[in-house]
C-alpha cells in the first residue's frame, strides 16, 4: 500500500518528500482554506517537491463547470489529479474526463455502491472517507474491504484511496483491508513512526555503548 500526505501544507509535504517515501498528495478546499493560499499556486508548489499523484479538488456542482474547472487544472502539471464530488454530476464529469485522458479522484465515498458508479465512470481514484464514516456509528474500515471485493470481482482499474484517516491504527487496518493507497495527515505519518519500545530500545542501546565505552 502507498501512502500520500492528505495535506495542502507546505512545510508538512518538504518534511514528508524528504523521507522518501511518500508516493502523493491529496487537497480538499477545506485544506486549502486552512492554508489561506491559491489553490493553484499550492498544487504547483506541491508538484515540485512531490513526483506522484496530487488531487485538487472543483467547487463547481453542475457538469459543465466541474469539466471546465477539471481542464483548466489538469494543464498545470501532469500529476495533477482532479477530485470531484460523487454526485450525478459528478459521475458524468468524470466519464467525460476519462474519455479525455484526464486523472480524477471520486471524493466524499460512504458507500460501496458509490465506489461502483465511479469505477463505472472509469475513475483513475476513488476516495472512501473512513473517519467520517466511523464519527456517523458505521464501519469505515468494513467499507474498504467491501470496494476491493466489488472492484476485484470485476477486475476494475480504479485505485482505492483510503481517505479520512484519523489515526495509525486505521492506517494498519486499511492497509489489510487491500486499500492500494492511504492518504494521511501529517500527525499520522509522525504517529506511524512511535513505538515506546523502540524509543526505549535506543536508550538502552547507547547507554550500555556509553558504559563500554567508560
Ligand atoms: O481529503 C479528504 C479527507 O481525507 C478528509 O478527512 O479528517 O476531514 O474527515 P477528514
Amino acid at each position: 500500500m502507498e501512502i500520500f500526505l492528505d495535506t495542502a501544507n507546505i512545510e508538512e509535504i518538504k518534511k514528508g518528500a524528504s523521507l522518501g517515501i511518500i508516493s502523493g498528495v491529496t487537497t480538499n478546499p477545506s485544506l486549502i482554506a486552512r492554508e489561506g493560499r491559491d489553490l493553484k499556486e499550492v498544487v504547483m508548489e506541491i508538484a515540485g517537491l512531490i513526483d506522484g499523484p496530487i488531487s485538487a479538488e472543483v467547487i463547481s456542482l453542475e457538469y459543465e463547470g466541474m469539466v471546465k474547472e477539471a481542464e483548466e487544472l489538469s494543464k498545470l502539471h501532469p500529476n495533477i489529479t482532479i477530485k470531484i464530488p460523487m454526485t450525478w454530476d459528478g459521475v458524468r464529469a468524470v466519464k467525460t474526463l476519462s474519455q479525455k485522458g484526464i486523472k480524477t479522484n471520486v471524493t466524499l465515498v460512504f458507500s460501496a455502491n458509490q465506489a461502483l458508479l465511479a469505477a463505472l465512470a472509469g475513475a483513475t481514484f476513488v476516495s472512501p472517507f473512513v473517519g467520517r464514516l466511523d464519527d456517523t456509528g458505521h464501519d469505515g474500515v468494513y467499507l474498504i474491504e467491501e470496494i476491493k471485493a466489488i472492484y476485484e470481482n470485476y477486475n476494475f482499474k480504479t485505485k482505492i484511496i483510503a481517505a479520512s484517516i484519523r489515526h495509525p491504527l486505521h492506517v494498519t487496518q486499511v492497509a489489510k483491508a487491500g486499500a492500494d493507497i492511504a492518504t494521511v495527515p501529517f500527525k499520522v505519518l509522525t504517529q506511524m513512526f512511535a513505538h515506546p519500545q523502540t524509543k526505549e530500545g535506543i536508550e538502552k542501546f547507547l547507554a550500555d555503548w556509553q558504559a563500554m565505552k567508560r
